[in-house]
């Protein structure tokens, strides 16, 4: 799309006219080769397969060796691209969600972007740490909603194993690496009904990490990088308490109740807290489908990730209502519900 029809679309929302939304037309994912069992961590650190699959649910990850977080966000895209039979030169936005970017600079999108070959694209990061996949997915709602984009492309890639510290059993055992991605288009009907987004920065301290390997020999050559440092206790209670809120709100601003959902795609942190959510929505666990199994928490991938399985099982169908919630670092929680 031109400059020219650009500001045409830009003035005719002013003058107002309908309300635009956006709708996934094509998902794809990139997992590393190497997988690292519970059974091999045990080796590592002082756990076991099960206390690991008991207290999480979770039995593997996949763990980046020669993969990048460019490399898995460029092999989702491409994916994603193909599934929604679009090229990437038609490509307007791309939006990277990660917390675990390599290089400081150039952005993880442009350099995303340049190997698309997606030239009409701008692009740019977005950290929201696990909710950052759901943030970026709204950020091109807004840009679509507001006649600046017809369409994007979003990707939650992360190499969490290259932050987190495998010496620390309540942590490395949660966490994996991946890439999945959405291309959106602007859509007149269906598509995102209700969304919400809350942050609460004061809550921080209980996941973080003071350092993203920004380290410079000038400045103290020994000091050990600091690594991710979390109160287990603290997010698990905080997402028991804000993500079944944040739905209910999202549903509310889309007029639905929790049991007209047929699906929901939550953030893949712990299977206890998917099964605390779906008690306190009263709603069935067999429409929370996982993979953490599989995979663990990988951050902002997990939900594309897992809408990239849902979607090429055939199990997400055109006019389903999906239900998405990413919650995580921050604190950070944000739903939406969208008719796929
Ligand atoms: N293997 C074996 N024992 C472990 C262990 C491991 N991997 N990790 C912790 N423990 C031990 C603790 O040291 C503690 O021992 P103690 O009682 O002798 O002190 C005991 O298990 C209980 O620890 P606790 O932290 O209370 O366990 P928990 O049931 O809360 O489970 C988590 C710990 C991390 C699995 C859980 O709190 C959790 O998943 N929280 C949410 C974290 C999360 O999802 N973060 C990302 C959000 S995006």
């Amino acid at each position: 799309m031109g400059r020219t029809e650009r500001a045409v679309r830009l003035q005719s929302r002013k003058d107002g006219n309908t309300k635009m939304s956006i709708r996934i037309m094509g998902t794809g994912s990139a997992l590393p080769a190497r997988q690292v069992d519970n059974r091999e961590l045990a080796g590592m650190v002082d756990t076991s397969d099960e206390w690991i699959r008991e207290r999480t649910g979770i039995g593997s990850r996949h763990v980046s060796t020669g993969e990048t977080v460019v490399s898995l966000a460029v092999e989702a895209c491409e994916r994603a691209l193909e599934n929604a039979g679009r090229d990437a030169a038609s490509v307007e936005l791309i939006l990277a969600a990660t917390c675990t970017a390599e290089r400081g600079i150039p952005c993880e999108a442009c350099q995303v972007q340049s190997h698309l070959g997606a030239k009409q694209a701008a692009a740019f990061d977005l950290n929201a740490a696990c909710a950052g996949f759901l943030f970026a997915l709204h950020t091109a709602w807004a840009y679509v909603e507001a006649g600046i984009y017809d369409n994007a492309l979003i990707v939650g890639s992360e190499v969490l194993s290259k932050l987190v510290d495998w010496t620390d059993r309540g942590t490395c055992i949660l966490f994996g690496d991946g890439a999945g991605a959405v291309f959106v288009e602007r859509c007149s009907e269906g598509g995102i009904l209700g969304l919400v987004q809350h942050s609460d920065g004061a809550g921080g301290g209980v996941l973080c990490c003071d350092s993203r390997e920004l380290q410079s020999p000038f400045v103290n050559r020994s000091m050990e990088i600091p690594r991710i440092r979390m109160d287990g206790r603290e997010v698990f209670s905080f997402a028991l308490r804000q993500v079944p809120a944040g739905i209910l709100e999202a549903l509310e601003k889309a007029d639905l109740s929790p049991d007209e959902v047929d699906l929901y795609v939550l953030h893949q942190a712990n299977r206890r807290i998917i099964e605390g959510i779906a008690k306190r929505l009263a709603v069935d666990i067999s429409r929370f489908p996982v993979n953490l199994d599989r995979v663990g928490n990988m951050s902002s991938a997990a939900i594309p990730v897992l809408l990239d399985e849902l979607n090429r099982q055939g199990i997400l169908r055109r006019g389903m209502t999906v239900v998405l919630s990413g919650f995580g670092a921050g604190l950070s929680c944000g739903a939406c519900v969208i008719r796929w």
